[in-house]
């Protein structure tokens, strides 16, 4: 850095936000493993297993055919047409290619969700443990995220009663995730309900569901999908979705929104002078993803199922946490309240989850990510998108460093 570079004025906007607290802590594991460490990365937000081939050969396809410029800012037709045709396969709802944006992974169409619909004063409720981006969000678009501790007690879940205490008249949008990334806790469609009578009740604000994980369900039950069940939410509701997760995409960058056809187009101004539009040969591969063969999602839940099961088990074993079964997305979200206060060997006390974290990194080379960057502690996320063998061996070391505390 020189000293030109030192005294670059930032924005208010960037000086109330925070770089991605998940990606803090996979950038800190990377570290130590590039200097030599053992380090089992627990912090991954993203599938372990390859994409499947017939994706990534429409990739190949689409280049030959060169498909290599420009599409609509809103996605490609085939692309939209593909979503439109998921969301009547997964929840019955029949959405048209004009109510589809696509964006670059879910979290752009989030992001240009917000900025397009708010901004000084405007409330957004975050149930917490939240995605750890949606406050950042609301904040950079000059909103105020009105964030709603959810307990273990309710399943990590955000109740109606609570729903109601939050709403203002300020309230523009309720954000909910369901699975849930870090807790998995997925809302039935009873407790869906209950939160729509409180949305009826409150024709001001608008609901946006982060369905991310929805094809990462450990129940096998039916998808819950708030316009399914109360059409009336229609017009003040985005669905929100994409491949990353799901496929093995991550790096695809695809995600897209579905809603009323003003919010939407509202969604593609802001993207028109942002991005233009996503990758071509992405949105070629998001169709192949979505239009082509499923049997990729069946065998990757079978496998998150059994490191859930074993992740769950053993955590549950070491004395000082407690971890409850997620019934959806692929991480564990296990409490360390046992944990906190007591001592390392090198005599430092554990105040809260963020410590931790630290220490499990330092004497047990196990990287996690602390509860409050979800804003519930004390917790730990851990990801269980990696091996059963390395599941095996982070409880293990994680069992032998609690068992050296005092
Ligand atoms: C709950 C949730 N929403 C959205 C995203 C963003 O996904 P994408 O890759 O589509 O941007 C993530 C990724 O970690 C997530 O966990």
């Amino acid at each position: 850095m020189n000293a030109v570079e030192d005294s670059f004025v930032l924005s208010a906007r960037v000086r109330r936000i925070k770089p991605s607290p998940s990606m803090v802590a996979r950038d800190r594991a990377r570290r130590l493993q590039a200097e030599g460490r053992d380090i089992i990365d627990l912090t991954a937000g993203e599938p372990d297993f390859d994409t499947p081939r017939h994706i990534s050969e429409a990739v190949a396809a689409a280049l030959a055919a060169g498909e290599t410029r420009y599409t609509p800012v809103n996605g490609t037709i085939t692309l939209r047409k593909a979503i439109v045709d998921k969301l009547a396969r997964a929840y019955g709802v029949r959405y048209e290619p004009d109510q589809i944006a696509v964006g670059c992974g879910a979290k752009q169409v989030i992001y240009n969700a917000l900025a397009a619909t708010i901004g000084e004063g405007d409330e957004i409720i975050i149930p917490a443990p939240y995605w750890v981006s949606y406050p950042d969000m609301v904040l950079a678009c000059d909103g105020t995220p009105v964030v709603v501790p959810c307990s273990e007690a309710t399943d990590f879940k955000l109740t109606a009663n609570a729903l109601e205490k939050a709403v203002t008249s300020k309230t523009r949008w309720v954000i909910l995730n369901s699975p849930c990334n870090p807790t998995g806790a997925f809302y039935s469609e009873d407790e869906m309900r209950a939160l729509i009578e409180v949305l009826l009740r409150n024709p001001h604000i608008a609901l946006m569901t982060d369905d991310i994980y929805d094809q990462i369900r450990f129940d096998g039950g039916a998808s819950v999908c708030p316009t399914a069940i109360e059409p009336r939410l229609v017009g003040r509701t985005l669905l929100v979705n994409g491949v990353s997760k799901t496929y093995a995409m991550t790096g695809f960058r695809i995600g897209y929104g579905a809603g009323p056809h003003a919010l939407i187009a509202a969604i593609n101004t802001v993207q028109s002078q942002s991005t233009s539009c996503v990758s071509s040969l992405s949105q070629a591969a998001a169709v192949a993803a979505l239009n082509g063969d499923q049997s990729f999602v069946a065998e990757a839940l079978t496998a998150y199922r059994e490191r859930r099961d074993r992740a769950v088990e053993l955590l549950n074993k070491i004395p000082g946490l407690s971890c409850r079964a997620p019934d959806g997305a692929f991480y564990v979200y296990p409490s360390c309240a046992g944990l906190i206060g007591r001592r390392t060997p090198d005599g430092k006390t554990l105040a809260n989850d963020f410590d931790v974290v630290m220490y499990f990194l330092d004497a047990a080379g196990v990287a996690t990510v602390d509860g409050a960057a979800y804003g519930l502690s004390p917790y730990l996320r851990l990801s269980i998108a990696t091996s059963l063998a390395n599941i095996d061996e982070a409880c293990t070391r994680l069992a032998k460093s609690c068992a050296a505390l005092s």
